[in-house]
């Protein structure tokens, strides 16, 4: 297997693994996707489960293969790769005829692939290119065979590829560790204090937001949460710094309307952290963007970012209007702007200095 992620303690996810064992072992639909923000451990849990299907079954399939999905590679240069790695003779062969003949080889043996990161893919303003992952995923997936397909990406695979018919496709959404493995995890990284509670809370559960943070607290606090935390400071992790320079430096992947929902959020709760009820946010966003806003498209746009992990739903009752809110780690990253990919021209307005300030 090309470089499957391994990891030397592995923290919790005991549903997850069960789940995905179960869709992978028994479910009719022939493509898996595990989506989640960067960083949560979605590589790391498809390795995992992997392992496990390995372990109870050594057989269970005459190929696996771990495909790591590169930038900017066109869905003709990921099937032409798999083409080669599962030794296919396709010289001559359109990007239809190539996905046929990998159709063929799910059905005559029986495959587990991984393609690993698809998000990299992502250009959402590119007709042509959804329709090809259409003809992909349609493709590989024809048919009932025993073979399997396990996509981790970022982004919802509806964002990315066209989707006219429905796809035998499951998805698993991937959230933060649950509070108790999260903290063994900060125990065994040496830890302590009554404030990691609050710190798995803050960064939520994700773990390499944790390993991050921790890693921090070790190096400057001699592991005490608590001095940390007197400082009133966020750390934002590499991967998560990855993900969201993609999500608002590529073109096409966040539209306008959904860059200045994140920024009108992330101001907002600079001033106050409570979650935003949704006619708050329709008259803010009228009030920034002139009149030129349709409630239908912004309803639109939040379930985007929602499906994301870019912003959080949060309902009290079934009866009560939704509110909006970040995580801090992200409302950071749009105040601080490091690399000026958030407040581009295309911005109704600037942040004032008063709200990077405040951070
Ligand atoms: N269950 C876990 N136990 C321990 N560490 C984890 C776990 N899941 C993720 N991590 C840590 O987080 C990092 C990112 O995980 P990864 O699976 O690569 O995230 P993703 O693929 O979602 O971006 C890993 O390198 C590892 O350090
Ligand atoms: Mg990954």
């Amino acid at each position: 297997m090309e470089i499957c992620p391994k990891q030397r303690f592995f923290y919790g996810r005991k549903k997850e693994i069960i789940d995905l064992k179960k869709q992978i072992n028994f479910s009719k639909k022939s493509c898996i996707a595990i989506t989640g923000i960067g960083g949560i451990g979605k590589s790391l849990l498809v390795a995992k489960v992997i392992e496990e299907i390995l372990l109870d079954k050594s057989d269970a399939y005459e190929y696996i293969v771990w495909n790591t999905v590169t930038r900017y590679s066109s869905i003709d240069e990921v099937v032409s790769e798999l083409i080669s790695i599962f030794d296919l003779e396709a010289e001559e062969e359109t990007l239809l005829g190539k996905i046929s003949l990998l159709s063929k080889h799910f059905h005559l043996h029986r495959c587990l692939l991984v393609l690993d990161g698809f998000e990299k893919v992502a250009q959402v303003e590119s007709f042509k290119r959804r329709l090809e992952y259409e003809d992909f995923f349609v493709g590989i997936t024809k048919g009932r065979h025993k073979s399997c397909i396990l996509v981790t990406s970022q982004v919802p695979l509806k964002d990315i590829a066209y989707v006219t018919q429905s796809l035998p496709l499951e998805s698993l959404r991937l959230e933060g560790l649950d509070s108790n493995a999260a903290m063994q995890m900060l125990r065994d990284k040496g830890l302590f204090g009554d404030g990691c509670i609050q710190l798995i809370e803050n960064y939520r559960g994700n773990p390499s937001e944790l390993d991050t943070v921790a890693e921090r607290i070790n190096r400057i606090f001699g592991g005490n949460v608590q001095k940390f935390f007197d400082y009133e400071t966020t750390v934002i992790g590499p991967r998560l710094k990855v993900m969201l320079n993609m999500q608002f430096g590529q073109a096409g992947l966040l539209s306008d309307l959904q860059k200045e929902i994140m920024i009108f959020l992330a101001e907002e709760l600079s001033k106050d952290s409570t979650p935003i009820p949704f006619f708050k946010l329709i008259s803010g966003l009228k009030e920034r963007l002139g009149l030129k806003v349709s409630v239908s498209e912004v309803i639109t746009a939040m379930e985007a970012l929602d499906e994301r992990s870019l912003i959080e739903t949060s309902r009290k009752s079934s009866k009560q209007e939704v509110c909006y809110s970040l995580e801090p780690v992200v409302k950071k990253y749009i105040l601080v702007d490091a690399l000026g990919l958030v407040y581009d021209k295309t911005s109704a307005s600037q942040t004032s200095n008063t709200v990077q300030e405040r951070m």
